[in-house]
Parts: structure tokens; C-alpha cells; sequence
């Protein structure tokens, strides 16, 4: 038996998060925030300090890394049992995130911890390359965007809320090149998987984007 996978892809600050923990809670199925494993390497890539352009070194970090998952209503993270939730979402994890991101051995060895979150009734997986790579044959894959300038104005309010000191021009900047980055990396890049519903989100509310979603489930 196949357990039924709902891929959400997009660029940063699309709102792939919000969208996919609602959905993966209205279907009751788990949730795999994939970003969370790359910017979890990032970290444990700063503590070490190692060389960011040593793709060898930051691979057998990537090897050693103990992740634990607790999904309530807050996603809690923990590196080697420290508790790493609080530093996920700053702009230089993201961006330290989408660096090592782009070995392909570092994501040939992060591949099978992401697989293991298909577990029954089903998964909701939230990422890059989640349609394309990790979950080719999910029954539902979306690609989410919005524009970078909307994309900008969302992430600078979550960072506000979460009390992270922010800069609406500098983050949109940073929005961009990471898009750069994650786009044109040659070892799975950010592009629609063919069969993907593409849904641009630059003018709907989270609201009617979940509905949206949900409706595909139910097609
Ligand atoms: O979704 P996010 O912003 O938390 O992801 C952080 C970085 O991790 C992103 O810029 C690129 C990388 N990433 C990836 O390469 N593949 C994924 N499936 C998820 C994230």
C-alpha cells in the first residue's frame, strides 16, 4: 500500500509553512517542514565553524546530525538533543540553509531522513524539490508562489511577531538571491514538477489559499 503524499513547493516567504501544517491538520496526516533539516545543517555548520565551501566537511556534518521532530503547535527541533527551535528562522540560517543546500552530497544524504516521514495516514511535505526529487510519485503536489515583493512584506511581519530584528528592503534583497541560489543550483532546483498545481498566492489570504489546497484533496 502507497501512503498518500501532498507536496507543497515554492520559493521562500511563499507561505508553504502556514498552508501545509493547516492542511497536514484539517487531513490529520504528519507534516515535513524539509527546510527545517537544511537550515538544522546550517547550524550545526556555524557551531562547528566549518568551512562553508568544503562540500566534503559539511556533508559529514550532514552525516552526524540527530534530528528530533516534535510537530504540536509550534514545530520544536532538536540537534543532537538541544532544543535549536528559536534559531530556525533567522536570515542567516536560511541563508547559511540554501548554501550547503546546493551539494548534491549533502542532499543525497539528508534523502532518506526526508522519506521516513511518509508514514500512515499520510504526509504533507513542505519544500523545494518535494514533487520533483523526494516525493516524485506524491498523489498531489502544489508550487506556491507569490512575488518577492509580497514575499518580502510577509517574512519581515514574521520576524517582527517572533520579536527578530528585521529590514523590509534588505530581507526582499535576500529573498531574491536566495531564489537566485535555490533556482539555479544544478542538483534539484526550485521548479515546478510538471504535474504541480501552481498557485500564486501574491493576492489571496492564507485562508483561501488552504482552501484552495484542501479542495485538490478532495478532487
Ligand atoms: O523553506 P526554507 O526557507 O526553510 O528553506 C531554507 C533553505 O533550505 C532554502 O533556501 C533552500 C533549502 N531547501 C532545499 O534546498 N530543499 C528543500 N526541500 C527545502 C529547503
Amino acid at each position: 500500500m502507497t501512503i498518500p503524499v501532498l507536496t507543497i513547493d515554492g520559493p521562500s516567504g511563499a507561505g508553504k509553512g502556514t498552508v501545509s501544517r493547516a492542511v497536514a491538520k484539517k487531513l490529520g496526516w504528519h507534516y515535513l517542514d524539509s527546510g527545517s533539516i537544511y537550515r538544522s545543517l546550517a547550524i550545526s555548520v556555524l557551531d562547528q565553524q566549518i568551512d562553508l565551501m568544503d562540500e566534503s566537511a559539511v556533508t559529514q556534518v550532514a552525516k552526524n546530525m540527530q534530528l528530533a521532530f516534535e510537530c504540536n503547535d509550534e514545530l520544536v527541533v532538536k540537534l543532537q538533543g538541544v532544543d535549536i527551535s528559536a534559531r530556525l528562522p533567522t536570515e542567516e540560517t536560511g541563508a547559511v540553509a540554501s548554501k550547503v543546500a546546493a551539494y548534491p552530497a549533502v542532499r543525497k544524504v539528508l534523502l532518506q531522513k526526508q522519506k521516513d516521514f511518509r508514514q500512515l495516514p499520510g504526509l504533507v511535505a513542505d519544500g523545494r524539490d518535494m514533487g520533483t526529487v523526494v516525493f516524485a510519485d506524491a498523489d498531489i503536489k502544489v508550487f506556491l508562489t507569490a512575488s518577492a515583493q509580497e514575499r518580502g512584506e510577509r517574512r519581515f511581519k514574521q520576524l517582527k511577531e517572533k520579536g527578530i530584528d528585521a529590514n523590509l528592503g534588505k530581507i526582499t534583497a535576500e529573498i531574491e538571491l536566495r531564489d537566485r541560489r535555490d533556482s539555479e543550483r544544478k542538483t534539484a532546483p526550485l521548479i515546478p514538477a510538471e504535474d504541480a498545481f501552481y498557485l500564486d498566492s501574491s493576492d489571496l489570504t492564507i485562508d483561501e489559499v488552504i482552501n484552495q489546497v484542501i479542495t485538490l484533496t478532495v478532487m
